[in-house]
């Protein structure tokens, strides 16, 4: 029939609600969490690998917090922003026409968000910890974090090629410049600023935590490119022969860069 609604008309205001959340938690939680722990590693290889090691204290519960908690949550957010941004049809009448522009850039920054975050986990982290395929993005220069080098395997990957700092300066701006904006138009999604004195006073309030994330992210990224991970790795041995001698993290072939030399 030729007026039959589709799946998402006929749930679009639970499924936009769950957008609107995905954004803020556990997707931008994520982000500000996760750019605070990189930028440690301007307080030396030691504070950012006692923070690597805290968070693979889960074991094997660290796949599914991934992708329970990370992944599934933020592919909702990215395929249904994505559907969004090319169908246009929502929140038309959201800004004047003087803020026009950020409605615009909301959507590109999405799509930028969106490469980005596809590489990034293709670079670091590889996507699937699966042997075979972890070995085939390892040949392609990907999947080259390993969680007990962590300092010396993040900085070796940043400093691999230019491009790659390149990519994520644009990636970290576009998701910043993307979640502080959403954090305005959620606002008004859930009806927490609705005059335009109350939306004026958000906007300070959504570009100063914006700032702040920036800072973080830029601190992560100088960090990286600046670290010797030959230094790095030095020190990296030396904590997981002591960490494995007193209990504190399970020795894992997986988790140690190669070749990873005893002291
Ligand atoms: C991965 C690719 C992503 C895509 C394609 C995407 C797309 C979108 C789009 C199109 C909107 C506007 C929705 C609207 O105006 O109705 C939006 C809103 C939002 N996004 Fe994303 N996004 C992505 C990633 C992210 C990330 C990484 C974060 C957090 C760091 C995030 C946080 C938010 C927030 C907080 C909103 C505001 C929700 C609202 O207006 O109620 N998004 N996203
Ligand atoms: C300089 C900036 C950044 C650095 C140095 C960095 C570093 C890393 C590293 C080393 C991993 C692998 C973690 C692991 O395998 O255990 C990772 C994973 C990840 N990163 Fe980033 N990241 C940065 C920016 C971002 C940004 C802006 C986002 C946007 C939301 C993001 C989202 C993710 C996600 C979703 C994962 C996969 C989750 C996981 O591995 O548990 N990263 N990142």
């Amino acid at each position: 029939m030729a007026n039959e609604l589709t799946f998402v008309q006929k749930h679009e205001f639970l499924l936009r609600r769950l957008h609107s959340l995905t954004g803020l938690v556990p997707v931008g939680l994520y982000m500000c969490v996760h750019l605070a722990t990189n930028a440690s590693i301007l307080n030396g290889v030691e504070a950012f690998q006692n923070a690597v090691y805290m968070i693979h204290s889960l074991g094997n519960a660290l796949v599914f917090v991934e992708w329970g908690a990370i992944f599934l949550p933020l592919l909702f957010h990215a395929i249904f922003g994505v559907y969004i941004a090319y169908s246009g049809q929502f929140n038309t009448s959201r800004y004047s026409t003087g803020k026009n522009w950020r409605y615009v850039l909301q959507r590109i920054t999405g799509l930028i968000a969106f490469v980005f975050i596809f590489a990034h986990v293709a670079h670091m982290h590889g996507w699937f910890h699966v042997d075979f395929w972890l070995q085939l993005m390892e040949k392609m220069g990907l999947a080259q974090f390993k969680a007990y080098n962590a300092a010396s395997t993040a900085a070796a990957a940043m400093q691999a090629n230019l491009l790659w700092p390149i990519l994520y300066l644009v990636g970290i701006a576009a998701c910043v410049f993307h979640f502080a904006n959403g954090l305005w138009t959620m606002g008004i999604t859930w009806g927490l600023w609705i005059t335009p004195k109350a939306q004026k006073r958000a906007d300070y309030i959504v570009w100063g935590i914006g700032g702040l994330v920036m800072l973080l992210g830029l601190s992560a990224l100088g960090g990286f490119m600046t670290l010797d991970p030959a230094k790095a790795h030095d020190i990296e041995v030396r904590m997981y022969e002591e960490s494995v001698k007193s209990g504190r993290i399970v020795p894992n072939e997986h988790k140690l860069s190669h070749p990873h030399v005893s002291p």
